[in-house]
C-alpha cells in the first residue's frame, strides 16, 4: 500500500495501473474509518484489481457552526485498517492541494440538493459534489463506491455522474449497522453513553414503518409518516428534524408507498445529528 499526498502522484500511480490492464475502484472517505467504510473497501477489493481510497476532510461541505474543526482525524489508525484490506493507494491530500487559493469553480445538482438534508445543511451538497468531481477527475476510476447510509448523497452523485457523462459506475452499498441497529457513522463517537443508548430509536422507527407497510396496515405515506413521528416523539431526548417518504430518484414526496420509495430521517440527540433511511 502506498500513501500519496499529491494529485500528480495519484495520477502517475493510476496511469501505471491502467497501463497494465487494471480495473480501478475508488472509495472516497473523510477518514475516521469504521465498518461502513471497510464494507465499501471490501466490495471494491472484490470487484476491482486496483483500489484507491481517499482520506480528505473536505472543508467546503461543512457549514458555519458545523463540526469541521472537531471532525475525528486519525490517519495512522486508518492506514492500518486499509493495509489489512490490501488497498493499493491511499490518497490523503492537504487542503491546499485540493483547493489552491485561487480555485473558484463549484459543482451543484440544484434540485436534489435543496430538500431533506439540504434544508438543514445549505451548501453541503455543493461542497460534496465539488470535491467528488475533483476526486473523480484526479483518480479517474472505473467504479466508485458510496454507502446507502447517505442516501441523498448517493442519489445526487448518481445524477451528477449521468449529467456530466463521467465514464464510471457509481456503486451503492448497504448500510452497515451496530448490533442494536444504529447505522455506522464517524460521528457516532460524539455520542455520550446516554445518547448512544437512545440513538437506535431512529432505526427502530424506520423498521416499525417498514413492518406496517409489509403487514399492509398502511400504504398512504402521510399516515405512515404520522405513525413514525408518533413513535419517535415518545422518546424524549430525540429532536426530529425531518421524516419523509420520497421518490428515490427525484426526492420529491409521493402519496403511496411502492418499490423505490425512500423513507429518510434526521434527528438530533443533544448536539449530535444522526441520519438514516430505508428503501422500499
Ligand atoms: O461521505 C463522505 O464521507 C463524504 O461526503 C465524501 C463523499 C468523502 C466527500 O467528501
Amino acid at each position: 500500500m502506498k500513501l500519496v499526498k499529491t494529485i500528480q502522484e495519484v495520477r502517475e500511480e493510476v496511469k501505471k495501473a491502467r497501463g497494465s490492464g487494471k480495473v480501478v475502484g475508488f472509495v472516497p472517505t473523510m477518514g475516521a474509518l469504521h465498518q461502513g467504510h471497510l464494507s465499501l473497501v471490501k466490495r471494491a477489493r472484490n470487484e476491482c484489481s486496483f483500489v484507491v481510497v481517499s482520506i480528505f476532510v473536505n472543508p467546503t461541505q461543512f457549514g458555519p457552526g458545523e463540526d469541521f474543526a472537531r471532525y475525528p482525524r486519525q490517519l495512522s489508525a486508518d492506514l492500518t485498517l486499509l493495509e489489512k484490506e490490501r488497498v493499493e493507494i491511499v490518497f490523503a491530500p492537504s487542503t491546499e492541494e485540493m483547493y489552491p487559493a485561487d480555485s473558484s469553480t463549484v459543482v451543484e445538482v440544484p434540485k436534489l440538493s435543496k430538500v431533506l438534508e439540504g434544508k438543514f445543511r445549505p451548501g453541503h451538497f455543493r461542497g460534496v459534489c465539488t470535491v467528488v468531481v475533483k476526486l473523480f477527475n484526479i483518480v479517474q476510476p472505473d467504479f466508485a463506491y458510496f454507502g446507502w447510509k447517505d442516501a441523498q448523497q448517493l442519489i445526487i452523485i448518481k445524477q451528477m455522474v449521468r449529467d456530466l457523462n463521467f465514464p464510471l459506475t457509481v456503486v451503492g452499498c448497504p448500510t452497515v449497522r451496530e448490533a442494536d441497529g444504529l447505522a455506522a457513522s464517524s460521528r457516532n463517537v460524539y455520542l455520550s453513553e446516554r445518547q448512544r443508548a437512545l440513538a437506535p430509536v431512529l432505526y427502530q422507527t424506520l423498521k416499525l414503518m417498514e413492518a406496517m407497510v409489509k403487514a399492509k396496515k398502511i400504504t398512504e405515506t402521510r399516515k405512515l409518516v404520522r405513525a413514525g413521528r408518533q413513535f419517535l416523539m415518545r422518546h424524549s431526548g430525540l429532536q426530529l428534524q425531518y421524516l419523509k417518504a420520497v421518490d428515490s430518484r427525484t426526492l420529491q414526496p409521493v402519496p403511496r408507498v411502492k418499490p423505490g420509495v425512500l423513507v429518510a430521517a434526521a434527528v438530533k440527540v443533544g448536539r449530535v445529528r444522526l441520519i438514516d433511511n430505508i428503501l422500499f
